[in-house]
């Protein structure tokens, strides 16, 4: 009886299997199949942004899901699970999905995957098995200290790649380990100068394209603003025409934490109520904001006893005659200093101006705007400086690196990074610097803050080239690395095949195309003086004939 039904408990058997077997086959861990490359920002001690760009083909041809998986390591085998997400991409050629990680524990090593679907909702045990089975790409980030409290860091900082650059600077970057990345503009040189979202997009398709650099943001969460090249044409300014594309392709591309913001929000429960309500009640920002309607991405952020304050010197510039800052961003800016001096428990502030910061007046860049510099200036003396705080400037730009401690900053006295280029042509501008200047290709800046036990907060500055250390500064032991009066800029660095290689090659072109033309026209004349020749013998010639035959 029982082996009656035998060959229909092997159809069932089979059927299931098949089942089975196709469900597994219809998860994949394979990042880079799906996943053109994805980049993360906006971290703080609780939360991160990341945003992921599907390989458009596949999702064309083929629509699948794709699941993040967020989770912490118990010990070398086990993990724990902590949140799962869908990502959502956006329908269209610049298809994106963003996922936003909150409720995590300051001070945490996380880590994330990604898990494919074309039929299926992944669960949590999908994931475990894939992961035992080393089937997915693991990458992580570390969440920061509790906003306001002493924390120990190191972050990297630096502008000005060529579009698409595959220099091996970004592998440098990558060892460096960095709690996170400070891109101070020019993250490419499409210089667009049509009002063309598109045309931007691809401009940040194209550096993620490269190998080396995709490693790169995808290993460290980046904070990012942009400065001439990938705002508009060279030197745009805020009438540029791309000024509404830029910003709404930077609004759906770049992972940002809160833009225009009148206090650093993040972890905003730790800020004593005394200083906000005191600049609430007293500024004019509530009265004026919003008045540069959408535009413009400055911002501040915390990380430990540090306050970032980020300027935007593109969308505004020139738009009023001699301005740089824009009505809103001006009004943001002092309540920053102010929030510094009603604020305690910050020590340090990073104020990061994409254009560099000393000006010899005849480069035009600050010089164009001494008085907002000076406003500027005479803000950080009277709520920094007078408060018994640090400030330094970090700057971008003009393609060199160097260091001033503050001497040779007449306007503000007190020190400036210069951190460029990535990757792009070498040309030196501004200056002297106390530390010396390097004018090079493969350049970045790391900076160490240690906030120790007596209250004091330490920066120490490391200029690299290609990884190798070429100059050191230490707020500490200002004695430790002495200086000099100032090295100038080099007025002009010549070799550089990348970078003044293309004018080498104009002019020698020119100059050849100009000995092609001479050596022409010397031919043509000589061929006319020829025949005018022949023609004036030709009489003589048949008067001779003539002469002969008779
Ligand atoms: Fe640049």
């Amino acid at each position: 009886m029982q082996n009656q039904f035998l060959p229909l408990k092997i159809f069932i058997c089979l059927i299931l299997l098949q089942c089975l077997s196709s469900q597994v086959e219809d998860i994949s861990g394979d990042y880079n199949k799906y996943i053109s490359f994805h980049w993360k920002g906006a971290i703080t001690s609780h939360s991160i942004i990341i945003k992921a760009f599907p390989q458009k083909s596949e999702l064309q041809a083929n629509p699948f899901s794709a699941f993040l998986f967020v989770y912490k390591r118990v010990n070398n085998k086990e993990i724990q699970l902590i949140q799962t997400f869908a990502l959502n991409f956006s329908p269209g050629q610049n298809s994106v999905a963003e996922v936003q990680i909150n409720s995590l524990a300051p001070k945490t090593t996380y880590y994330y995957s990604y898990l494919f679907s074309h039929s299926n909702i992944l669960q949590k045990n999908d994931f475990i098995q894939y992961y035992e089975h080393n089937k997915v790409t693991e990458f992580t980030f570390r969440t920061l200290e509790l906003a306001l409290n002493p924390m120990n860091f190191t972050f990297g900082a630096a502008s000005c790649a060529d579009t698409g650059s595959t220099s091996s600077v970004f592998l440098n970057l990558k060892d460096e380990n960095l709690t996170f990345f400070l891109h101070m503009g020019d993250i490419h040189y499409e210089n667009i100068d049509t009002d063309n979202i598109t045309k931007f997009y691809e401009g940040y398709y194209k550096t993620f394209q490269s190998p080396s650099q995709k490693q790169f943001f995808q290993s460290v969460p980046v904070f990012y603003i942009w400065d001439d090249h990938d705002f508009g044409a060279d030197n745009s300014n805020g009438k540029s025409p791309t000024k509404d594309a830029v910003h709404q392709a930077y609004k759906e591309f770049v992972p940002y934490g809160p833009l225009k913001a009148k206090f650093p929000v993040d972890d905003f429960e730790a800020f004593p109520i005394e200083a906000t309500k005191s600049i609430t009640e007293s500024d004019q920002y509530t009265l004026s904001y919003e008045s540069d309607g959408p535009y413009g991405i400055f911002r501040s952020f915390i990380v430990g006893r540090c306050l970032f304050i980020v300027m935007d010197l593109r969308s505004f510039k020139d738009v009023i005659p001699n301005d740089i800052l824009g009505k809103e961003q001006k009004v943001w800016l002092e309540n920053q200093f102010k929030f510094v001096s009603l604020n305690e428990r910050i020590k340090v502030v990073f104020l990061v101006s994409t254009i560099f910061w000393i000006d010899n007046k005849d480069e035009g860049e600050w010089s164009d705007y001494l008085q907002t510099q000076t406003l500027i200036a005479n803000w950080a003396k009277k709520y920094v400086k007078n408060a018994g705080k640090q400030i330094m400037v970090l700057s971008g730009d003009t393609h060199a690196m160097a260091f001033d401690d503050g001497r040779n900053n007449y306007i503000g006295e007190f020190p400036v990074l210069q951190a460029a280029p990535l990757d792009s042509f070498p040309i030196c501008s501004g200056g002297p610097y106390s530390h010396g200047v390097s004018v090079d290709r493969g350049q970045y800046s790391v900076i160490e803050v240690q906030d120790l036990p007596n209250d004091n907060v330490c920066i120490k500055i490391h200029l690299k080239k290609l990884g190798a250390s070429l100059i050191q500064y230490d707020t500490c032991y200002p004695n430790s690395y002495p200086g000099t009066e100032g090295v100038p800029c080099p007025k002009l660095i010549v070799g550089d095949a990348k970078g003044y290689g293309w004018i080498i090659l104009i002019i020698v072109g020119v100059l050849i195309g100009a000995a092609v033309l001479v050596w022409i026209v010397w031919k043509c004349l000589k061929r006319y003086k020829e025949r005018k020749f022949l023609k004036k013998e030709k009489p003589l010639i048949e008067l001779t004939e003539s002469f002969v035959n008779r």
